[in-house]
């Protein structure tokens, strides 16, 4: 098992998460297991804390595409 990999986006202040990571309340109570999640650094996502892509609107970024 590997630990879970950091990226924090210095552009946006975004925090990714790659691996298994548990969401826990203020006591440490396990809420959600969930793997590669993206915390949102720039209070725009309307899934806060949750990054949902808002962030494009500061950055200019296109959206991402599937090839
Ligand atoms: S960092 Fe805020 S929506 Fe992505």
């Amino acid at each position: 098992m590997t630990n879970p990999r950091v990226y924090v986006n210095p552009k946006t202040g975004s925090v990714k998460i790659m691996g298994l990571v548990d969401i826990v309340d203020k006591d440490g109570n396990i809420i959600e297991s969930t793997e590669n999640v993206k915390f949102c650094g720039c209070k725009l996502s309307l899934k806060y804390p949750y990054c949902d892509g808002s962030h494009r609107a500061i950055t200019g970024e296109s959206k991402p595409t599937i090839s």
